[in-house]
């Protein structure tokens, strides 16, 4: 089996050649001047399986992945799993309003064409499995980061919303420590508003969990009152850290930040590998 990454993921690439035995093989990956992407795969992977790694985030890093999959498809390799730690626009997975487009729908099915399989890792939600038409699962990167946070003993684990309910409720479980869910309301894009009844925290150590960080908005709400009510120590922790604008600003009030390598960034403190590596 041959591990061919995209830009997004040389490191995570190369740990994932280790963990599952398989050949690395590099890639020729530029622009051009006028910002088109070139890529060229540099071993030869006829009649073998391949397993290709990129995130659909940002927008340029799709046409990469689609190149690739084009240039493994040319090369004629036996069977191609797309591997997506982060996959871009799985939040639009339904029409909200009249006029709107599926997006991830549009990005998956392309990708889907060229793949035998794909492997996304706790994408946002598996409804958007089906749009690449083709056998697609998701690997829960939930216990990579329970297993990190062991080491913080946390005295209470905190969903940021309703939507994070499920996850943290399993990890709550896992670290032994009880669950408190908060009341969110999106003001606008950047802004949340939240709400709950207090807890007691006072002298505690409190991990907020949440699948995707982008702009800190949600977890910067959520810490604020945690805070406020008297935790020792906030830490803010997810699989997916976007850390966009001025994410990192608005994540002061906490005191510790950690995501997964599906975005490799300066918050990176555990890796996912182990569960892509167990899925292939
Ligand atoms: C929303 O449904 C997600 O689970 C996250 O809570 C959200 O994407 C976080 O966004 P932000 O960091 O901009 O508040």
């Amino acid at each position: 089996m041959f591990i061919i990454s995209g830009s997004t993921h040389q490191r995570l690439g190369v740990a994932l050649a280790q963990e599952t035995g398989a050949e690395f093989c590099g890639v020729v990956n530029k622009a051009y001047p006028d910002g088109e992407r070139y890529v060229r795969i540099l071993r030869q992977v006829s009649g073998r399986d391949v397993v290709v790694i990129q995130n659909t985030f940002p927008d340029e890093k799709i046409v990469e992945l689609l190149l690739l999959l084009e240039a493994i498809h040319e090369a004629g390799a036996a069977s191609v799993t797309t591997v997506i730690p982060y996959m871009g626009y799985a939040r639009q997975e339904r029409i909200f309003q009249e006029g709107e487009t599926i997006s991830a729908r549009a990005v998956a099915r392309p990708i889907g064409m060229r793949s035998d399989r794909v492997l996304t890792v706790s994408v946002h939600t598996p409804d958007v499995l089906d749009f690449f038409g083709c056998p697609a699962e998701d690997v829960d990167g939930l216990r990579e980061v329970v297993h990190y946070l062991k080491g913080f003993t946390p005295g209470l684990v905190v969903a940021p919303d309703e939507g994070a309910r499920e996850r943290c409720s399993i990890a709550a479980k896992e670290l032994k420590a009880p669950l408190h869910v908060m009341s969110k309301t999106r003001l606008d894009d950047r802004t949340v508003e939240t709400d709950s009844g207090r807890v007691s925290v006072k002298g505690q150590t409190v991990v907020i969990l949440d699948d995707i960080i982008s702009t800190g908005g949600t977890i910067a709400s959520s810490a604020l009152l945690l805070k406020d009510w008297g935790a020792s120590q906030v830490l803010a922790a997810c699989t997916h850290g976007l850390f966009i604008e001025d994410a990192a600003n608005r994540l002061r009030v906490c005191d510790d930040i950690l995501s997964s390598d599906t975005l490799e960034g300066v918050y990176t403190r555990y890796s996912v590998a182990p569960a892509i590596a167990a899925a292939l």
